[in-house]
């Protein structure tokens, strides 16, 4: 890797809207380099040798929680877990004691994922470590977002501009989505969203997005379409009178990728409901990125925590 010294002006990753496109063009390196370790017969290097990022997942987690852990070791940190289930929470403790009882622990960087919007700021205005938001309540998921743009940029390159993406499934409960389509919309693709009426927040009127109803339509010429998983433990609502009218409707099957681009791409942030978000022939296709979404969640999450966890030492060293 290059010796090179960067600037990484954020303490903390609330949400994608706080970076501009040089930032982002940062990540996007950094990410590219650590990728080429993750593909090492030895995967580590000392750079975070001496640092420690908590994990504080008060929500489940597979992908995002992992990653984190992995992408931690690999540049040498220590990385430490706290759930819900296994903390004071429990007891009754508060988030601003939890929070600040880790922080009291001298961490670098803790990573947060919590059912509550608004959970990361809650802890990024009350502690001087950096906080990365790893999902909180339906407003936001950035590092997701930016996980799916690497992923897109290792298919599309550096032209961005243009493309179009469709994103189908459930828009309201998604903080997937709200991230990506920020992200995104600045990167100059061109967004759609497909989904039934009562999975669209009235808030998409303002979104820089096309809205359909009808998938045929909607996933017609498009470059790359990204499904979301139907959150089926926030369907209580009655939102969805039934469960094999949506999958006819909005399952993404074989016969929507022929109206798309020849080249088209399927991306899923995961977990999948197979048969309800993406059949289960498309999903293990090789039109899929979704496996390389994880890998690729590995290499944006060392980025993150690499200069997250070095912006005071005078500049990051590559
Ligand atoms: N995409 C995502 O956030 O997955 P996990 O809930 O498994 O972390």
């Amino acid at each position: 890797m290059n010796e090179t010294h960067i600037r990484w002006p954020h303490k903390d990753l609330l949400d994608v809207d706080q970076l501009d496109r040089q930032d982002v063009a940062v990540l996007l390196e950094q990410a590219a380099n650590f990728q080429e370790i993750n593909q090492r017969p030895v995967k580590k290097v000392p750079v975070l040798r001496g640092k420690s990022v908590v994990l504080f997942f008060a929500e489940p987690s597979t992908r995002t929680k992992t990653s984190f852990d992995v992408a931690g070791k690999r540049l040498s940190a220590d990385t430490f877990s706290l759930g819900k289930g296994d903390s004071s929470l429990t007891k009754g403790e508060s988030l601003k004691d939890t929070s600040l009882t880790l922080q009291a622990m001298a961490p670098d960087v803790i990573v947060i994922r919590h059912s509550s919007s608004g959970a990361a700021q809650f802890l990024a205005e009350r502690l001087d470590c950096g906080v990365i938001n790893a999902g909180d309540g339906w407003h936001a998921h950035p590092t997701q977002a930016l996980l799916d743009c690497f992923s897109l940029s290792q298919v599309w390159g550096e032209q961005f501009t243009g493309k179009c993406l469709l994103i189908v499934g459930d828009i309201t409960h998604s903080r997937v989505a709200r991230s990506n389509i920020i992200l995104l919309s600045r990167l100059g693709v061109r967004l759609r969203v497909c989904a039934p009426r009562t999975l669209l927040p009235m808030a998409v009127a303002g979104w820089p997005v096309e809205v359909h109803d009808n998938l045929d339509a909607a996933v017609r010429d498009a470059d790359a379409v990204m499904c979301l998983r139907l959150q089926l433990e926030r369907q209580q609502a009655g939102l969805l009178p039934d469960l094999a009218e949506y999958s006819r409707r909005f399952c993404l099957g074989p016969r929507h990728m022929e109206l798309a681009k020849p080249d088209a791409r399927i991306l899923h942030p995961g977990p999948i409901n197979r048969g309800l978000d993406v059949s289960a022939a498309l999903a293990d296709s090789p039109q899929s990125l979704i496996l390389d979404q994880v890998a690729s969640g590995v290499a944006m999450r060392m980025a993150l925590l690499f200069l997250m966890a070095t912006r005071n030492d005078g500049g990051a060293e590559v």
